[in-house]
C-alpha cells in the first residue's frame, strides 16, 4: 500500500524553505499532498486559491521537484479529516528551530489523539533557517526584495502587487 504524507501549512506565501521540505518529503513518501489550510489563528494576506496557484506554479517551474506531489486546500473541518479522506497516515512539518518544535508539539499530540495521525519533523537546509512567510510578507510590504527567499513565481507575483 502506498504511503501518503500531507505537508500542511498556511503557505501565505510559499517560501524556498517550504519547497525544500516538500522536496524532501517527496523523496521519502510515495505520495505527498501539499495542503493549504486555513489557520484560524492568523489573518491571511492571500486567499486560499491564490496560495494554491502559487504553489502549483512554483512546483511546475522547479526542475528538482519530483512528480509524486499534489496540491490541495482545506478550509472546513480538521486537518486530520482531510488525512482520513485521502488515506494519509503521516503529516510532515518543517522545523527551523526549537521555537518551531515548541509551536508544533501540541498539534502533533492533538492530531495523534484525534485520529492516530503521526507527524514527522524534517529540517530544511539551514540556508532557509531565517525564512518565514511572515517575514516575507513584511519585507515585501515595506518594499524589500524577497527574491532570495521565495520561488520565482512568488517573487513575480509580489512584485506585481507592489504599489507603483
Ligand atoms: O503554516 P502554519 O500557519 O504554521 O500552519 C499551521 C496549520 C495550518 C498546519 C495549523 O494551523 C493546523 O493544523 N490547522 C488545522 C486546524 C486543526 O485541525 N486543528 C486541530 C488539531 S491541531
Amino acid at each position: 500500500m502506498s504511503k501518503i504524507a500531507v505537508v500542511p501549512g498556511s503557505f501565505d506565501p510559499v517560501t524556498l524553505g517550504h519547497l525544500d521540505v516538500i522536496r524532501r518529503a517527496a523523496g521519502v513518501f510515495d505520495e505527498v499532498h501539499v495542503l493549504v489550510v486555513h489557520n484560524p489563528g492568523k489573518n491571511a494576506m492571500l486567499p486560499l486559491s491564490e496560495r494554491v496557484g502559487l504553489i502549483k506554479k512554483s512546483l511546475e517551474e522547479d526542475p528538482d521537484i519530483p512528480d509524486n506531489i499534489l496540491v490541495a486546500s482545506w478550509s472546513v473541518g480538521l486537518l486530520v479529516d482531510y488525512c482520513t479522506e485521502v488515506g494519509a497516515s503521516v503529516l510532515v512539518k518543517g522545523i527551523r528551530s526549537q521555537i518551531d518544535v515548541a509551536y508544533e508539539t501540541p498539534m502533533v499530540l492533538m492530531n495523534r489523539s484525534l485520529a492516530g495521525v503521526e507527524t514527522v519533523f524534517m529540517l530544511p537546509d539551514p540556508a532557509h533557517a531565517h525564512v518565514s512567510s511572515t517575514l516575507v510578507r513584511q519585507v515585501a510590504s515595506l518594499g524589500g526584495d524577497v527574491s532570495p527567499y521565495v520561488p520565482p513565481a512568488v517573487a513575480r507575483f509580489l512584485d506585481k502587487k507592489r504599489p507603483a
